[in-house]
């Protein structure tokens, strides 16, 4: 039975033809069969079987199971997904249910954007870091040997589901990894935005307030023309020592110290305070997250990722702090990120 409507947040995401919900709280997943769209005839349920949960879309549907790591999220698996699905006699009158984590979300999105040319998809969230930021916003697409989410597509879902109860059973690995997108949060607010205090919610209002956070900033700039650069907060450093690969970090602990680092840059080009610093450390701490830098990457490697990062097209780009809120800088200069590695070692 779906939750009581008092114990589920109903996000909206605000763009026009394209809007869409997503209901975050404990059970709704059962509300699958609700949010699907008119008219549609069957269901495609795209997994992994280490997700555990199963959903009831209460339409003729069919199961793909796809490999379970980050591995699944391959050209290779879009084509045997296509495949399978256009064997089965799938066509645009049908759905995509994406049900998993950010991978899945991720991989079905793209299936979804490029099979017929396009069908829709709902997506039913079942880890932290899904459902404040994977499955929200309709970024989609698959790594390359080169590198993540290198081919890809906008495509936004029909609804998401942020079933809180499938945390309960979450590794706490997986479960760290989700707050350090959560701690991002707390240092974000869109245009129209009060600052929210997070630290007064529980974990469901957080979810929800996450959400409502990225879900303006992707109304005002969906194909992050501008604004939606900010949803990097903290990944410059994260995507430099994720992609240096030599320490078992996962991407929100990375993110986590990378948030801490973009305060220690943004202080020493007198943006903010050391209080706010301070504000950093005690949010990605009060998560039990990693602050500092692990010893094995020196800053020489470091200063050459941060020059190759997606965002770095006019000199070294961060996303930083400042008293009017987080926003892109370009040209910081290399005296001040060695400066800054220092602080968070
Ligand atoms: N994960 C960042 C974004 O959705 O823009």
């Amino acid at each position: 039975m779906p939750p009581p409507a008092s114990q589920a947040h109903v996000v909206s995401v605000a763009l026009s033809d394209r809007a869409y919900d997503v209901h975050v709280g404990p059970g709704v997943r059962a509300r699958l069969g609700s949010v699907l769209p008119a008219g549609a005839r069957r269901a495609a349920v795209i997994t992994q079987a280490g997700v555990g949960w199963t959903v009831d879309s209460g339409l003729d549907q069919s199961v793909f199971t796809v490999a379970d790591g980050e591995e699944a999220k391959s050209l290779a698996e879009v084509e045997r997904l296509c495949g399978a699905m256009s064997q089965a006699g799938f066509t645009r009158s049908d759905v995509i249910v994406a049900v998993g984590g950010g991978v899945v979300t991720d991989l079905a999105g793209f299936v979804a954007a490029v099979y017929h040319r396009g069908i829709p998809y709902v997506s039913v969230a079942t880890t932290l870091l899904a459902q404040v930021d994977a499955a929200i916003g309709g970024k989609t697409g698959v790594n390359l040997p080169e590198g993540k989410n290198l081919v890809g597509a906008f495509w936004q879902p029909h609804a998401v589901l942020c079933d809180t109860e499938t945390l309960a059973t979450l590794p706490a690995r997986e479960l760290r990894s989700g707050q350090g997108e959560l701690a991002k949060y707390h240092f974000l607010t869109g245009d129209n935005l009060d600052a929210l205090d997070l630290d007064a919610l529980d974990l469901d209002e957080r979810i929800a307030a996450a959400v409502r956070i990225k879900a303006e900033v992707v109304a005002a700039d969906e194909r992050e023309g501008g604004r939606r650069a900010i949803l990097n907060y903290g990944h410059t450093l994260a995507h430099a020592i994720e992609t240096a690969g030599r320490y078992d970090l996962r991407h929100g602990e990375a993110v986590a110290v990378g948030l801490v680092y973009a305060a220690e840059v943004a202080l020493r080009l007198g943006r903010i305070d050391s209080e706010r610093v301070a504000a950093h450390r005690r949010v990605v701490s009060g998560y039990g997250l990693p602050d500092r830098l692990p010893a094995v990457l020196d800053d020489d490697e470091l200063l050459a990722l941060f020059g190759r990062d997606k965002k770095a097209v006019d000199g070294l780009t961060f996303v930083l702090d400042s008293d009017r809120g987080v926003d892109v800088v370009v040209g910081v200069p290399e005296p001040v990120l060695r400066e800054a590695l220092a602080a968070v070692r």
